[in-house]
């Protein structure tokens, strides 16, 4: 048998479901604080192949989850490219912005793998100390939501400035996001080669975009992006999590041709017959806080609906910060219980 995670995403027929978490190395684990200080810096533990390699064994160590996430960030990619780059505390990321036909002209995707090493290196180490059970994720951003960062230089509570932009200047956006997709492919290609298992795609902001518009900006550039990365690698499994907008579930799965696609906690679980792809999530990440009676009967929702053999066990977006590491182990006890493997 091979990797939980990967046999379930090529459909091998398996029937356990797999279990990882968004954001499963971070701050709610004091390994990872403290791992986080000796580092100084947030993106100086990205950027250094040991630490960032700790930092993604340590959930994995603890848990035993079925896959680890490389440790990195999407912001990585406009980093690369040439934009300034600042996390500050409590405030989230800082980027300089590229929102003139002048400033997205000097981005230059050929730098990118290059100034990416680091993280390249970080997957090779973990291929080599991850359980040979324990499958490996890499990832980056999907164009539209990496773009979005760039043209408002940090996160907005709706990213407002791309989409005006988007009216405003729709064919500069596509010059940018053609920029995106031809450096995350890249990356990713970059990732597969030294040792991922597999990838997912973050579209963080795929839920702001207007009716309309949703395969200009969201599943032609991420199909764009997926096509790349399958001319070097056709039996890669992708995953795709297009937050925010699973009313658009079969339609982004149809356009982008991923394999699997992550819901967030508003998604139905109950509407994907046996033709639909592998679904991932949509565990609450505010019921994973909450704990209680209320997290064992939003576990046992997910395993009663999900699909056997069809579902990856997750989070509809990141675990908090404060999330207690005891309400972790309660839904990972509760799987067990349910016949889940973990
Ligand atoms: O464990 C994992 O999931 C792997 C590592 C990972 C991080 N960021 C580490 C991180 C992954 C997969 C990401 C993806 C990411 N980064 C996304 C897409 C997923 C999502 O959350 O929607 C986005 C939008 C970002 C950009 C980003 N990075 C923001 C908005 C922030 C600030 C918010 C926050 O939680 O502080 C970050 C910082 C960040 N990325 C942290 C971690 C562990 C916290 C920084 C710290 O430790 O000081």
């Amino acid at each position: 048998m091979g990797k939980l995670l990967i046999d379930i995403l090529q459909g091998n027929g398996r029937q356990e479901m797999p279990v990882w978490f968004m954001r499963q190395a971070g701050r709610y684990l004091p390994e990872y604080r403290a791992l986080r200080e000796k580092a100084g810096s947030f993106l100086d533990l990205c950027y250094s192949p040991e630490m960032a390699s700790e930092a993604t064994l340590q959930p994995i160590r603890r848990f035993g989850f079925d896959a680890a996430i490389l440790f990195s960030d999407i912001l990585v990619i406009p980093h690369a490219l040439g934009l300034d780059l600042r996390f500050v505390e409590g405030e989230g990321p800082l980027l300089e912005k590229a929102d003139t036909a002048e400033r997205i002209a000097q981005l230059s995707a050929a730098r990118v793998e290059d100034f990416l090493q680091p993280v390249v290196e970080t997957v090779r180490i973990l291929s080599r100390e991850l359980p040979r059970e324990t499958a490996l994720i890499g990832f980056c951003g999907a164009p539209w939501t990496v773009a979005s960062y760039m043209i408002a230089g940090r996160g907005t509570p709706d990213q407002g400035p791309i989409r005006q932009m988007s009216y405003t200047d729709p064919a500069l956006l596509d010059r940018l996001l053609d920029i995106l997709v031809e450096a995350s492919a890249l990356y990713l290609k970059a990732q597969l080669r030294a040792g991922a298992d597999c990838l997912q795609i973050f579209d963080s902001w795929a839920g702001v975009v207007a009716d309309g518009w949703f395969e200009r900006w969201v599943t032609g550039p991420t199909r764009r992006l997926v096509d790349e990365v399958r001319k070097e690698f056709p039996t890669s499994p992708i995953i795709g999590f297009p937050k925010g907008c699973s009313a658009h579930a079969a339609r982004y799965v149809a356009e982008t041709g991923v394999d699997a696609i992550g819901l967030d906690w508003t998604a139905p679980l109950d509407v994907y017959d046996a033709g639909f792809p592998v679904t991932q999530g949509n565990l609450d990440p505010l019921c994973l806080l909450a704990g209680g009676e209320a997290l064992d009967a939003a576990v046992d929702r997910i395993m009663r609906t999900a699909r056997p053999g069809r579902h990856i066990f997750n989070l509809g977006h990141g675990i908090l910060p404060q999330t207690p590491i005891a309400h972790v182990e309660q839904v990972l006890t509760r799987l067990r219980e349910g016949g889940g493997d973990v």
